[in-house]
């Protein structure tokens, strides 16, 4: 069989390392890829977003499978695209990835159908956002509405802060048309959880659970960031509250979809806040997480392959999947800078010595100048180790971490610890 995968950071090296294992997989192609991913699969030069260009590529060279990493080309219709011209591809359609691509569909969608989540206000007036918060409660969480790279939630301690951050998405359209409209929530207190569930329409199969660490330094502190690192499993979710969160906001997600004429197929991504009062969803997205991708697969026995054959076929019900009883732990190693401005070029020394370690190197920012491996973007690489039990998983990541070294380097001491 052969495999497109769509993207080029950590989340798609790791899928193409899984399916690397597949015994059914001839040859993977990955549009654009990086660095990293050359080793294991032919790089195409296409961008995610070029929709026609990937089924173009995909029709001329027969591509059997394509999975797709990022939202973007799912929001905007890639499945629907492929499925036009009978291409095999693993996803939502363009209508069941609003889930991620519009927050006031995926707020909407749980209060209809009762889903535990924040309370909430939409907005799509900015005098009417500054009335409702001049007698709001706070903290509050502004959101805009459509996609915004992952930048476009604003958590507010103060009145005036939040009207500034509402201007911000309304007035200065600091997102561009996904702040048209706005959601203002309440806000959740708690241990965060990320579960990943693979969804064929009708029934969802939680994976094991996982937890993103955001904030750019130790303890949590800092800016927000794609994700400094991850871990699987997280500690605070126990088997009472995985009971809860399948039965209440998983599968009645999926159920919810199907009542509304949109079935969901492909990789349902819960956020979750495990407040006092019970799990809560923070936000959904249509695809696999980064960088939790790199602690959930690892763990997984069971061929990926044969997993998104029963989505697309319909058939998750009689699929077994097995996951490995392990703890692991994901470091993701930055240029110095981000997530604000930071530099690119600096030589990548230490490959050889961490890859002799008990631990996976994945690639996110990379790229090759010169013969060398050189940083070409903010989160570089990230390296995943699997353990024991948390202690064994961190002391193997951590001592690959220890092997590689570039100029301006920066990454948390604490993954995992929290
Ligand atoms: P998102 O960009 O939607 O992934 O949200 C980014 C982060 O914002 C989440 O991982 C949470 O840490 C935080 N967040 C989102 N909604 C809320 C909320 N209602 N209360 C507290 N924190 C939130
Ligand atoms: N780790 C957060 C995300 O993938 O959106």
């Amino acid at each position: 069989m052969k495999v497109l995968v769509v993207g080029g950071g950590g989340r798609e090296h790791t899928l193409v390392w899984k399916i690397a294992q597949s015994p059914r997989v001839e040859q993977i192609y990955c549009a654009p890829g990086n660095i990293g991913i050359k080793n294991l699969a032919n790089c195409v030069n296409l961008s995610v977003d070029d929709i026609k260009g990937l089924a173009d590529f995909a029709e001329t060279n027969s591509i059997d499978l394509t999975i797709v990493g990022p939202e973007a080309p799912l929001v905007a219709g890639i499945v629907d695209e492929f499925e036009k011209r009978g291409l095999g591809i693993f996803g939502p359609s363009k209508a069941a990835a609003q889930i991620e691509g519009s927050k006031v569909f995926s707020k909407e969608l749980m209060k209809k159908y009762k889903i535990p989540t924040a309370a909430y206000r939409v907005f799509d007036r900015f005098e009417d956002a500054i009335t409702y918060i001049n007698t709001a409660v706070v903290p509050l969480v502004v959101k805009a509405e459509g996609l915004a790279a992952g930048k476009g939630v604003i958590i507010v301690k103060d009145r005036d802060t939040a009207k500034a951050a509402v201007k911000d998405i309304m007035i200065d359209k600091a997102f561009g048309a996904s702040g048209a409209r706005i959601v203002i929530e309440e806000y959740l207190e708690g241990p965060e959880v990320t579960v990943l569930a693979f969804c064929d329409g009708k029934i969802a199969v939680p994976m094991v659970s996982s937890r993103d660490h955001k904030p750019i330094f130790d303890g949590n502190k800092g800016p927000n960031t794609g994700g400094m690192g991850a871990v699987s499993p997280a500690s605070a979710y126990s088997s009472e509250l995985a009971e809860v969160v399948e039965k209440n906001i998983i599968q009645r997600t999926i159920d919810a979809m199907a009542s509304e004429g949109i079935p969901f197929k492909g990789i349902l991504y819960t956020g979750l806040m495990l407040t006092k009062t019970g799990p809560k969803v923070l936000e959904y997205n249509c695809r696999f997480g980064d960088p939790e991708t790199q602690v959930v697969i690892p763990r997984l026995k069971t061929d990926l392959i044969d997993i998104i054959e029963a989505v697309i076929n319909d058939n998750l019900i009689h699929t077994k999947i097995e996951w490995k009883d392990e703890t692991a732990v994901c470091v993701v190693m930055a240029s110095g800078g981000y997530p604000g401005p930071y530099e690119i070029d600096k030589p990548i020394n230490g490959f050889d010595e961490a890859e002799k370690k008990e631990a996976v190197v994945f690639h996110a920012g990379t790229a090759a100048k010169n013969d060398k491996i050189v940083t070409a973007g903010g989160r570089v690489l990230g390296i995943t180790a699997l353990g024991k039990d948390i202690q064994d998983a961190r002391q193997k990541a951590y001592e690959a971490v220890s092997k590689i070294n570039f100029d301006g380097m920066h990454y948390r001491k604490d993954i995992g610890l929290l």
